[in-house]
């Protein structure tokens, strides 16, 4: 099934996993290890979570936004997971729809205990080898703050091509700030 023509049939589900992560649809019980993980200062200055962040929003990303944007054909929105135990490490997301048809955006936070492991660099490039082949994408981009280093360091761990700054693209709670954009091909 290639979605890149539009919305033809809903998405099987998925479950992607390079023998390191695993990535597969939310369940309703992550909610608490969400809620957890999102107080994290970090994924709260450089993500557009809500803050302060309740059980409440993780139980509505879950339960509602990550199931109807999968159901609508426009994103996957994953649980990244250790595939021995199962616990949470982080979430991935990639948008395939909109607003340039072939063009993906991804997005990602890990969980603080869980970082510098190679987490979210996995999570990574399984979504966009998945876009790659199932959605029909030619290019998906990171839309990156110039001053998350991590962000930074992922994208280009995962093959991503810095292509320069936009100034003052983008408005995180308020607050104006740079974009830099990093873009990965098909092959
Ligand atoms: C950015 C973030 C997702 C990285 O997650 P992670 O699982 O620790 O990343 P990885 O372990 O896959 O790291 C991939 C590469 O980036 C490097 N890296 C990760 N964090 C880094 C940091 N703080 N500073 C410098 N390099 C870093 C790693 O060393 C690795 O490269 P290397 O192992 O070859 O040296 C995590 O720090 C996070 O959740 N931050 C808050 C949310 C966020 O910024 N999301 C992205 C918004 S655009």
């Amino acid at each position: 099934m290639r979605l890149d023509g539009g919305v033809e049939d809903r998405p099987e589900p998925f479950e992607l996993t390079d023998g390191q992560v695993v990535v597969r649809p939310w369940r309703p019980e992550d909610a608490g290890w969400v809620t957890d993980a999102c107080q994290d200062t970090g994924i709260q200055r450089w993500t557009t979570v809500p803050s302060p962040y309740t059980r409440a929003d993780a139980e509505w990303f879950v339960g509602e936004l990550a199931p109807s944007a999968w159901a609508d054909g426009t994103a996957l929105h994953g649980a990244v997971v250790d595939p021995g135990s199962g616990e949470g490490l982080g979430s991935v997301a990639l948008g395939f729809h909109a607003p340039v048809p072939g063009v993906g955006e991804a997005g990602y936070w890990t969980a603080p205990n869980r970082r510098r492991r190679g987490v979210a660099s996995a999570a990574l490039d399984l979504v966009v080898e998945w876009g790659f082949g199932e959605a029909g994408l030619h290019r998906v981009e990171l839309l990156i703050d110039p001053r998350n280093a991590a962000s930074r360091a992922v994208a280009l761990q995962s093959g991503f091509v810095s292509e320069g700054v936009l100034r003052r693209r983008g408005t995180l709670r308020g607050v104006v700030h740079d974009v830099e954009v990093f873009a990965v091909l098909r092959p």
